[in-house]
C-alpha cells in the first residue's frame, strides 16, 4: 500500500478513523473480561488532550509536563512507603521491569548473571532476560500458587543479581510473599524487584483485613525497586508505566549522559517519551484522591467476589480464591469452553499452564455485565 500521491481532504480522513474505530472493542460494552487496562477516566482525556505536543525525552523544553510527572511519581512514592524513591513514567510494566532488572545487574556487574524468578513470573521477564543475558532460574509455586520462599531460596547462587517477587500476577492476581522474600534478599545481600504492576494500584486501597499479609512495598528493607503501572488500575491514558527506585543509588545505575539534550542525562530506556501520560496520571490522581481508588477497588473487588461465588454455585471449580480482580476457573473442558464464550462475544483467557479460564474485572465492569456474562455461560455450558 503506497504513500498516497495526493493527500485526502480532513473529512475523508475522519470518516476513514471511524471505520476503524467501528472495528475496536469497547471497554464500556462490557464485554472486555481478559484485559488489565481499561477505558481511561474522563479527566486523563482531557490531560492528555491539553499536554499532545510534550516530550519528556527533552524534558528541559516541557517543565510542566516535568513537574506533573515527579509530584504524579512522588504520589506513588507516598503511597508505596518509599521516602526516598525516584520514580519515572515510562511505556509499560514490560520497560519498567526491563529498567529494574538492568539496574539490578549493573549494580552487581559479574559475568554469566542470573535471575531467580516465580514461575508465575510475566512473560516480559522473558524477553527481559533475553536483552539484559541474564539466565532465569525458576523458583516453585506453593499451593496458593505464589511462590514458595524455600524455593526461591534454594535457587539463589553466586551468579544470582536479583530476585523477583510479584504483587498481582497476570494470571491469578495472586500476591507472592514479598515479606519472605525480602527477608531473604536482606540476608543474602540480592537485590528484590517487585512486579506490582497489577496490584501496586490496588493492594493499597483494600480493606484493611484483606490487604493483611500483603505488604509489598519499600517499608520491606529488600524491596530495591518497584514496577507499578497506571495504565491499568490508574485508570490513565496509554502509555503509562511506573518504576520506582528505593533511592538515587539504585537508579543512578541506569543513569545514561545525553550531551545535546535539555537536561544531561536520562534514566529511561526509551528517548522521546510522551509527558501527556505523566499529565494524565496527574490529573487521575488528584481528581480521584485516595477515596475514589478506595471506591473503584472496592467495586472491583465486590464483583469479583460476586462472579466467584456464582460460579463456584454453578459448579465450576476455582484454581484459587482471588485476592485481588482475577477469577480463574475450571470446567470439564476450559479450552473449549472459552472459544465458546469468545464466539459469544466475551473476550475472556484461556491459561494453557493452568488449563484455566481466566476473567478480570476492571473499572470498566458492572454488575449488569456480571450478570451477563453468567446468563450466556449458563446457555453455553449447559
Ligand atoms: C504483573 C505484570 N507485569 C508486567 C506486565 C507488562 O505490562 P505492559 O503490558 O504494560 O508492558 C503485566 C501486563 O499485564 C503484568 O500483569
Amino acid at each position: 500500500m503506497p504513500l498516497r500521491t495526493k493527500g485526502l481532504t480532513k473529512k475523508a480522513v475522519v470518516a476513514e478513523l471511524k471505520k476503524a474505530l467501528e472495528q475496536d472493542s469497547k471497554y464500556s460494552d462490557g464485554k472486555i473480561l481478559c484485559s488489565m487496562c481499561t477505558g481511561p477516566h474522563p479527566i486523563a482525556k482531557i490531560a492528555n488532550r491539553l499536554f499532545l505536543e510534550s516530550n519528556l525525552g527533552d524534558p528541559g523544553l516541557f517543565l510542566g509536563s516535568l513537574r506533573l510527572e515527579r509530584e504524579a511519581m512522588k504520589r506513588l512514592a507516598s503511597l508505596l512507603n518509599g521516602e526516598n524513591s525516584v520514580g519515572f513514567l515510562v511505556s509499560g510494566g514490560t520497560e519498567a521491569n526491563l529498567m529494574a532488572l538492568l539496574a539490578a545487574r549493573n549494580a552487581k556487574n559479574i559475568s554469566d548473571p542470573e535471575v531467580v524468578l516465580p514461575k508465575s513470573a510475566h512473560f516480559s521477564f522473558t524477553k527481559i532476560c533475553g536483552l539484559l543475558g541474564l539466565k532465569p532460574v525458576y523458583a516453585n509455586l506453593d499451593n496458593s500458587c505464589r511462590v514458595d520462599s524455600a524455593s526461591i531460596q534454594k535457587c539463589l547462587t553466586s551468579k544470582t543479581v536479583a530476585m523477583v517477587g510479584t504483587a498481582g500476577t497476570a494470571e491469578l492476581g495472586a500476591v507472592d510473599p514479598i515479606d519472605k522474600l525480602s527477608d531473604i534478599a536482606v540476608r543474602n545481600e540480592i537485590y528484590l524487584h517487585v512486579d506490582a504492576a497489577l496490584g501496586g494500584l490496588m493492594i493499597p486501597f483494600l480493606e484493611p483485613s484483606d490487604r493483611s499479609g500483603l505488604t509489598f512495598d519499600f517499608k520491606l528493607e529488600g524491596v530495591k525497586s518497584v514496577t507499578v503501572d497506571p495504565h491499568k488500575m490508574g485508570m490513565t491514558t496509554l502509555p503509562a508505566g511506573g518504576i520506582l527506585f528505593r533511592n538515587n543509588r539504585y537508579a543512578d545505575c541506569i543513569r545514561t549522559e545525553t550531551p545535546y539534550l535539555t537536561e544531561k542525562h536520562q534514566h529511561t530506556i526509551v528517548g522521546t517519551r510522551t509527558g501527556a501520560a505523566a499529565a494524565a496520571t496527574w490529573a487521575v490522581f488528584e481528581s480521584l484522591g485516595r477515596e475514589g481508588f478506595q471506591k473503584i477497588t472496592r467495586q472491583c473487588i465486590k464483583l469479583t467476589r460476586l462472579l466467584a461465588t456464582k460460579l463456584e454455585a454453578f459448579g465450576y471449580g476455582l484454581v484459587v480464591q482471588p485476592t485481588l480482580n482475577i477469577v480463574a476457573f475450571r470446567s470439564s473442558n476450559s479450552s473449549l469452553l472459552q472459544k465458546k464464550l469468545l464466539q459469544c462475544g466475551w473476550f475472556v483467557s484461556y491459561v494453557p499452564r493452568l488449563d484455566c479460564v481466566r476473567v478480570v474485572i476492571m473499572p470498566h465492569t458492572k454488575k449488569n455485565h456480571i450478570h451477563a456474562f453468567l446468563r450466556d455461560l449458563r446457555d453455553i455450558d449447559r
